[in-house]
């Protein structure tokens, strides 16, 4: 990691999580946060620096002065409104759409050569937004997407067919949000394709079953909001590997979400796919397979979040 910097843009719980998660698994040599607000992210850096006895070589520095961002190679932005229980990711469209947009040139100006990552909801809708707001192109301007739904997703496959969760080969794409789905036509459990896999202790999986556990993953962070106002251990994580992919340029296969290009019909709509991840940020796979009903699904995400793009333009 040698000098690789990270910037996390807001001093909430999400851009803590993210500045904790990459301290303790060194995703950075050094960790910034920056926010608007003074004493919060004064006093969120002088807590996360108070344990840095107990993490690898990185340090963490922040404060509300935009020159904190400076050199960053990955600037990752979560500053924005949160989901109250009950609301849609989309519902927070307009709010944040006017922050983010409004942020991205002072951002570009301290730290023009960085990758972008948002992890601000709703995600996708965002990407959109900043990449017109930025002019960056496609691949250095993306969202964590479904990253962290494929992680809720193996979790649950993981514990109910007793592997461990890197030997589950399957993935949520399309919108971070209500119509996201999971590609089950190619799904494995190590080698072994979804449906197929039976061992003693665990019965195969049935077609509902899997019904129910698309189901409960899209639905996860609603549950997790309603019992603790937010979610943000496991998204600090998701995007900590996210920012390793990029910092140590390693092509890593992650569901992050672009603005896709001509990808089956789909054009200036993020969302996610299988995309290569590395330090000139992502490239969505374009033969990634679907089949004829998950193109309908990820038809069907487009077509909600260039809605939610309509609205916020008129
Ligand atoms: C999550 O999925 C709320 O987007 C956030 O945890």
């Amino acid at each position: 990691m040698q000098n690789s910097k990270l910037t996390v843009v807001g001093a909430g719980s999400v851009g803590t999580s993210i500045a904790y998660a990459a301290l303790i698994r060194g995703s950075a040599r050094h960790v910034a946060l920056y926010d608007i607000a003074t004493e919060k992210v004064e006093a969120e850096v002088l807590d996360l620096a108070h344990g840095t006895q107990f993490t690898g070589a990185s340090d963490i520095t922040g404060g509300s002065d935009l020159s904190v961002v400076e050199g960053s190679q990955v600037v990752v932005i979560t500053a924005g409104a949160k989901q109250k229980p009950g609301q849609s990711r989309t519902e927070l469209a307009s709010v944040n759409a006017d922050i983010i947009s409004g942020m991205m040139p002072d951002l570009l100006a301290v730290a023009p050569d960085a990758v972008y990552v948002l992890v601000t909801n709703p995600c996708d809708v965002l990407t959109v937004l900043a990449a017109e707001a930025s002019g960056l192109p496609r691949n250095r301007i993306f969202s964590s997407g479904t990253v962290l739904d494929t992680s809720r997703l193996r979790w649950k496959l993981a514990q109910r067919v007793g592997v461990n969760t890197s030997s589950i080969h399957a993935f949520i794409v399309g919108e971070h949000g209500d119509t996201e789905f999971p590609l089950w036509s190619e799904a494995r459990i190590g080698p072994v394709p979804i449906l197929d896999w039976e061992t003693e202790d665990h019965p195969r999986l049935t077609v509902d079953e899997l019904h129910h556990i698309a189901t409960d993953v899209r639905d996860a962070a609603y549950k997790v909001i309603k019992g603790k106002g937010a979610t943000n251990n496991a998204i600090g994580l998701s995007s900590a590997r996210i920012i390793e992919a990029i910092l140590q340029d390693e092509k890593a296969v992650l569901p992050v979400s672009t603005v896709l290009e001509d990808f089956h019909g789909i054009d200036g709509i993020a969302l996610s796919v299988p995309s290569v991840v590395g330090s000139t940020g992502a490239t969505p796979i374009p033969n990634t397979p679907f089949s004829q009903e998950e193109l309908q699904l990820l038809h069907r995400s487009s077509d909600a979040l260039a809605g939610v793009l309509e609205s916020l333009r008129n």
